[in-house]
């Protein structure tokens, strides 16, 4: 019967907002805001108003960014108990009391104040903050009551997320259940105060995902956050609150913290005014490693290893066969027992995420030689570190017993020291001690040597500045530049961009590796080409790759942007090619339907300007080698780009020909006096060529000689049909349908000169561009190059093959490594 009066009071002040007054940020106790009305903040910054989320009809009462076309919610008042039908009605009464009623007389939601003032209203701040105040005060402080304290899924700049230690208040995130759902998924993040506070993303009761330490700077899991560029922030811990809080260092830039439950992570946006949406800039976690407890206790979770789990230093697996076979749980233990009473030793490991501070312990002021000596005094104190080191002061956190949810960073993080075995920190000094001695001994011969080169350099230059020569020196610097200009990435970048190389990011496994679709920070779109170390290309190989690529450009050649070189791995990063590879139409039942003649024709005579560069009119001379459809990528307008170049090799001026001592290529596209001798020439990648014509226009594979297939191979098949007088039986049926007959009888022709047997009929590829773009009449075919094999002597690797795309492009060079 209350509910009674309150629908009267209501309905005796209800104002009637218009449209044109939305301007209003404060709700007075006359006033009540019902569906269709809104309140706007001071600066126009967030609404407060009535919404359906996604395809739901239900109706909540929310607030959400104002001045933007996507409607993004930030907080949503009535989370558990939707109105469903549109009578909803807000309103504040004179104890303080905000009401959501719904049918003048049902509360859907309430929140009380926390004092009681004489004239309490109800005002949407430009941080986003809903705030009951009394109306003659406005300090910060006084809010009798705050969205801020009760958040949904997002959290704004200024917003505490975490534990007000005198009220008990407790501010944590919960998701969203789904789109259409904003009551509250099982995904939270909010502080844990267990042991030494930090911050938790929970699933459920499984913790997911923690921040680490607070160090002082930031937090120990993040360390590449604290110089960002968009905002700054601070985890407070003192005796009546903790807390975390960021700022935005441009106030004009908009950007949020939200949690996503169907991807189960903690997300930041920034608002991109130019495309008018909101862009990624972090994830978190963002990787195998930041996954909470993965390698078990004692373990070291490196994401640039495989297996990315370790055993931290002087410790062993405690399951061995358990640890082999990937299952990590039980992790590891010391593997020399320790001696507390005779004395044990600590080692240093550097740049890692603190463990799980659940068995912690802090003292602020103590500095890293005190908080040793304690650590050493209590047998089960495990290891520690020194924190707030750059504030001033020091600090200490140690941890007892097992050591939880290690993470190993490349290039930032906190030193952690933990306690091993007096005879292991001893072999670990010795180790020390000894790599001192070798890199003293290095650094001190290369400063001799360089003493020498200097001296040398010295007297050389006094010769030139006699001869005025300055002209060699000049040169000399522009080639340095040249190689200079290659982008090396960061193996963290790259490791970002492509999700730690997820299975879902991975375009393709090509010639000598798996490739990753990533999206760098600035949104650039790259494929990385991740070289297997199996692969057997050495250093050397891959800077030739990488300098060679770097060097070309053309616009039928895929461009590399850089590379990345971690550890003994090697990566390649190229420009992405939207629409794959050329294979992934031309064999697609469906898609193969998209390329056309016309298209088809563009595409040959494009790979054939792109081979023609290669050859000819590059400063170097480069034979592709391994030239077949998988490497001929399209652009988003069906552009073809050449990838691939890690086979080319140089070549002098002059020559032509080759001898090489390792047969890198595919079968199938193998010219024969490749394939058998090993010789390589231009000639062998016009042979290429002409199988990837033949392909283009069959819509048909060549399989590989050795394949088990009656109807023998694509070129015995075209050379039939062309001795028969019927070479347009060749092409793809849809393709004769609709394409410029003379046209492909032509690139048929001109298919079949390039794979002739003899590799100085063949023409070369400036012939051949020329044959594509005029009407002449050409020469008559001999016989091709067939290769009338039997099966190599290793036959089971390409037996079962069922013609599967990448299957049977099985490189020689693997046979030979046999
Ligand atoms: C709306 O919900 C109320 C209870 O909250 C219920 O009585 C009513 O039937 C519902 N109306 C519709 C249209 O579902
Ligand atoms: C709710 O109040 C409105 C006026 O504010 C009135 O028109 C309507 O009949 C009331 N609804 C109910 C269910 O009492
Ligand atoms: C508000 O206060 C009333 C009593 O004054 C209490 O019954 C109710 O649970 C409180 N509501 C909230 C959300 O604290
Ligand atoms: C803040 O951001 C706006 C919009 O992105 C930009 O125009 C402005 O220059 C920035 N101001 C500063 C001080 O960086
Ligand atoms: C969750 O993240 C995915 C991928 O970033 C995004 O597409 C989706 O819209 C997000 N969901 C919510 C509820 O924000
Ligand atoms: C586990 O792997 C290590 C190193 O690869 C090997 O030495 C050891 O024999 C393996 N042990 C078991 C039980 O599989
Ligand atoms: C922290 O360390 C300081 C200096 O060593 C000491 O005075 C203080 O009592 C310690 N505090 C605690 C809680 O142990
Ligand atoms: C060592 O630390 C543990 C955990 O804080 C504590 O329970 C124990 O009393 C300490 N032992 C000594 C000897 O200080």
């Amino acid at each position: 019967m209350e509910m009674g009066f309150y629908f009267y009071t209501a309905c005796c002040f209800l104002v009637i907002f218009s449209k044109a007054s939305t301007a209003i940020d404060t709700l007075f106790q006359s006033d009540s805001l019902i569906d269709g009305m809104t309140l706007v903040s001071g600066d126009g910054s967030f609404q407060l108003g009535f919404f359906s989320p996604g395809s739901s009809k239900n109706r909540y009462l929310g607030i959400w960014y104002n001045n933007i076309p996507m409607q993004t919610v930030v907080w949503v008042a009535n989370r558990v108990n939707p109105i469903n039908d549109s009578t909803g009605l807000l309103k504040i009464q004179s104890n303080g009391k905000i009401l959501l009623l719904v049918q003048n007389t049902t509360a859907v939601w309430c929140a009380n104040s926390t004092a009681r003032v004489e004239n309490p209203v109800l005002q949407l701040l430009d941080s986003g903050n809903l705030v009951v105040r009394d109306g003659k005060d406005s300090e910060p402080e006084n809010y009798l009551w705050q969205s801020f304290d009760y958040p949904s899924d997002t959290m704004l700049p200024g917003m505490k997320i975490g534990i007000d230690l005198r009220t008990a208040l407790h501010r944590r995130l919960a998701a969203w259940k789904n789109w259409d759902d904003p009551s509250p998924g099982d995904l939270t993040y909010g502080v844990e105060l267990e042991g030494t506070p930090e911050m938790v993303l929970r699933k459920g009761s499984e913790k997911y995902y923690r921040s680490g330490l607070w160090n002082g700077d930031g937090f120990s899991g993040t360390p590449n956050l604290r110089s960002n560029p968009i905002f700054d922030y601070d985890f407070v811990w003192n005796e009546n609150e903790v807390y975390y809080i960021y700022s935005l260092k441009n106030k004009s830039v908009m950007s949020r913290f939200v949690l996503n439950q169907t991807q189960s992570v903690r997300q930041r946006y920034t608002w991109n005014p130019e495309t008018q949406t909101w862009k990624l800039f972090s994830i978190m976690p963002s990787d195998l490693c930041d996954r909470s407890g993965l390698c078990g206790p004692n373990g070291d979770c490196d994401n640039s290893k495989l297996p990315a789990c370790q055993c931290l230093t002087g410790f062993r697996p405690k399951w061995l066969e358990r640890w082999n076979s990937s299952d990590w749980s039980d992790g590891c233990i010391q593997s020399k027992p320790l001696n507390c009473k005779s004395g044990d030793g600590f080692i240093r490991i550097g740049k890692v995420k603190t463990p799980d501070t659940t068995n912690s312990w802090v003292n602020k002021t103590m500095n890293l030689k005190e908080c040793r000596a304690k650590c050493l005094r209590n047998c089960s104190c495990m290891a520690y570190t020194n924190l707030y080191v750059t504030r001033g002061g020091s600090g200490c956190a140690m941890w007892y017993g097992d050591l939880l949810d290690i993470k190993q960073f490349q290039s930032d993080g906190q030193d952690l020291y933990i306690r091993v075995s007096a005879s292991e920190a001893e072999r670990q000094k010795k180790a020390k001690v000894k790599l001192a001695i070798i890199l003293g001994t290095v650094i001190a011969a290369l400063l001799g040597f360089l003493l020498i080169v200097c001296y040398i350099l010295r007297s050389r230059r006094k010769l030139k500045d006699e001869v005025k020569d300055k002209n060699l020196n000049d040169r000399e610097d522009k080639d340095e530049n040249e190689d200079m200009e290659l982008a090396v990435f960061e193996f963290g970048t790259i490791a970002q961009a492509t999700d730690s190389f997820s299975f879902n990011k991975k375009l393709g496994q090509g010639g000598f590796g798996p490739v990753y679709k990533g999206t760098l920070g600035n949104g650039q779109e790259i494929a990385v080409k991740r070289l297997s170390k199996s692969s057997g290309q050495g250093l050397h190989e891959f800077k030739n790759e990488v300098k060679l690529i770097a060097k070309l450009q053309h616009r039928n050649l895929v461009r590399l942007l850089g590379c990345c070189i971690h550890g003994d791995e090697r990566m390649l990063v190229y420009e992405y090619m939207p629409n794959r590879s050329l294979d992934s139409f031309i064999f697609d039942q469906t898609r193969r339907r998209v390329l056309t003649w016309s298209k088809r024709f563009r595409i040959i005579c494009g790979i054939a300007r792109g081979l023609l560069y290669l050859h000819q009119d590059s400063r170097l001379r480069i034979i592709h080698r391994d030239l077949k459809t998988s490497n001929v990528l399209l652009d988003s307008e069906m552009n073809p780009k050449i990838s691939d170049f890690g086979l080319a090799r140089t070549f002098g001026g002059d020559q032509t020909e080759a001898n090489t001592n390792r047969v890198v290529g595919t079968y199938g596209y193998m010219a024969p006096e490749y394939a058998i001798d090993g010789l390589f020439s231009v000639k062998s990648d016009v042979f290429s060529f002409g199988i990837l014509l033949l392909e283009i226009i069959s819509g048909r594979k060549n399989r590989g000689f050795y394949h088990v297939n009656q109807s023998g191979n694509l070129i015995e098949h075209a050379w039939r049909l062309w001795e028969e007088g019927k070479p347009l039986d060749l092409a793809d049926e849809f393709l004769a349908e609709t394409g410029d007959l003379s046209e492909l009888l032509r690139c048929i022709h001109i298919s079949l000169l390039c794979i002739q047997q003899h590799p100085e009929e063949r023409p070369n590829m400036s012939s051949v561009v020329l044959m594509l773009g005029s009407h002449n009449e050409l020469p008559l075919p001999k016989q091709p190059g067939f290769l009338f094999y039997k099966k190599p002597f290793e036959a089971d690797c390409s037996s079962g093959n069922d013609g599967s795309s990448s299957r049977n492009e099985i490189s020689l060079s693997l046979l030979e490594a046999r």
